[in-house]
């Protein structure tokens, strides 16, 4: 039997799973780490986290499969974090990450020094807060004697390769949201990195998704009890290797992720850009593909949030009853009547990226009164985060996609209430699919094509993925939230100056 393992270096932990040629699951491990906000509006890691992280979820996966069957290490993980190098490898500080909202200065002076047109046409994104490019220009603006040091970046994952195999390299698709990759044509943008005057040797080889990068060292191998010289694969970014997991590997069928971010992924056979900038255009992890995306920064993290601090009963409960407290949570907001009877969430907890993109967006709870309770707060935060997904479909759409179906995928997908708020806001079928194993999952079927298992990506999602439910749009409910919805966008408008206001005085 053949066995393939992914490696996903995400925010709450890192996750090794391994699969066997049919793509069942034959084991997985999850080591957790924190996350550090050592002043406001900044997320950090620890690179040593990671490492820790990763190399005993290998071990753990190690003893519990035949090792001798291990053909290949796929890798993905959160995008756009930065691990800054010196000459001898050492890590210089903690890792800033996709979250991270420190760096607006740098995005304006990269928008003003390129021009935003101009930045659209090389890289196909704007400057965002949370891309990689400002973050580099903030440790030369902030932390000079850092910046000097600095001879390599990596992205998370890509800190976890060298750990592996000891060379530098990326995949496409997570190189697309440096903002110093040339999405086009799917290498670096040297013109680019020369305007900004960030030296190209900085960068590791990118490589596409099933492709080959190094092999797990020796040292690797006996810390983690796999085989040396195990071919490590490229993989992607959480985004597009999550993608290929679900089998978004063709046009129509588009995926709606809600993990603590929010994401709704489209495929592209070609490149497509919004002329807005509000969605990303990102190489896919199919090979000579492109993706575009809407991010929300706080899908789940809404419901998470509002989980920690307002539902110490439900938690007690859960405690005792062994339930999970988003089941009372999500029962007690079934009971309520779409539109929350009059009152709106807004879900930009950690500012938003689509389609706003803006740094200082707040949550907020509009339209309180006597009559709501915590039940309306539970549904109108439901309802918040899917306005908000819908926000990133009509986008797509605007684009030209077509969207048949709607993959769900994250944890938000094990929730039967918002599956069907989601289908309801966004007016299209949501299917759940056979697996739900995320990233690291499209991380296994990376390297089983790059093991010769599949001759292609689209090839291996098709032998391996299946749909098993499908909740279809009730038109009733289409036409109840749409005034809700424009409700929500015409809130954020009114608000919009007094965030930009709060985030002076703060
Ligand atoms: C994608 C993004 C997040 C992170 C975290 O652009 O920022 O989805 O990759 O997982």
């Amino acid at each position: 039997m053949a066995i393939v393992l992914g490696l996903d270096v995400g925010t709450s932990g890192t996750k090794a799973i391994a699969m066997d040629e049919t793509g069942k699951l034959l084991a997985s491990a999850l080591v957790e780490y924190p996350l550090y906000s050592p002043k406001p509006n900044w997320a950090e890691q620890e690179p040593a986290d990671w490492k820790r992280a990763a190399l005993e979820a290998l071990s753990a996966l190690a003893a519990r499969i035949d090792t001798r069957d291990v053909k290949a290490l796929g890798l993905t993980g959160q995008m756009h974090g930065s691990v800054f190098l010196d000459a001898d490898n050492a890590v210089i500080r903690p890792a800033l990450l996709w979250c991270d909202q420190r760096t607006a200065a740098q995005c304006a002076d990269i928008t003003s020094k390129v021009g935003e047109a101009r930045l659209l046409e090389m890289v196909s994104n704007p400057a965002l807060t949370g891309f990689t490019a400002p973050k580099i220009l903030w440790l030369r603006d902030n932390e000079p004697h850092h910046y000097e040091r600095v001879r390599k970046v990596l992205l998370p994952k890509d800190y976890i390769r060298w750990v592996l195999t000891s060379e530098y390299a990326t995949d496409v698709a997570d190189a697309s949201g440096t903002l110093l990759f040339d999405v086009k044509h799917r290498c670096w943008h040297q013109e680019l990195l020369s305007i900004l005057g960030i030296d190209p040797a900085l960068l590791p080889a990118s490589f596409e998704g099933p492709e080959i990068t190094g092999t797990l060292s020796k040292a690797a191998a006996a810390a983690t009890g796999l085989p040396e010289g195990l071919p490590v694969v490229a993989g992607g970014g959480d985004q597009a290797a999550g993608g290929v997991g679900c089998g978004i590997v063709r046009s129509g069928v588009i995926s709606s992720s809600l993990g603590t971010s929010g994401v709704v992924f489209a495929f592209a056979d070609q490149v497509s850009t919004d002329p807005k900038g509000r969605v990303h255009t990102f190489c896919h992890s199919v090979p000579g593909k492109w993706h575009v995306m809407g991010v929300m920064l706080s899908a789940g993290g809404s419901l998470r949030w509002y989980r920690d601090e307002l539902c110490a009963p439900e938690k007690a409960v859960g405690a005792v009853s062994g339930r999970d407290p988003y089941e009372y949570i999500t029962e007690e907001a079934a009971r309520v009547p779409i539109g929350s009877e009059g009152l709106l969430f807004l879900p930009y907890l950690t500012g938003e990226r689509t389609p706003h993109k803006d740094p200082d967006a707040k949550g907020a709870f509009i339209g309180l009164s006597l009559r709501h309770t915590r039940a309306h707060m539970a549904r109108a935060v439901l309802e918040g985060v899917a306005f908000g997904m819908r926000d990133s479909l009509e986008i797509i759409r605007e684009m030209g996609v077509s969207v048949s179906e709607v993959r769900a995928s994250g944890g938000g997908a094990r929730s039967v209430l918002w599956q069907q708020i989601l289908a309801d806001t966004g007016n299209a079928p949501m299917v759940t699919i056979n697996v739900d194993e995320g990233p690291a999952y499209g991380a296994a079927i990376l390297s089983s094509v790059a093991a010769g298992m599949f001759s292609t990506v689209e090839e291996g999602c098709d032998a391996i993925i299946r749909e098993v439910s499908r909740r279809n749009p009730d038109p009733a409910a289409v036409t109840a939230y749409e005034p809700w919805y424009q409700e929500f966008k015409s809130t954020y408008t009114a608000c919009a100056p007094g965030f930009k206001r709060v985030a002076k005085l703060l």
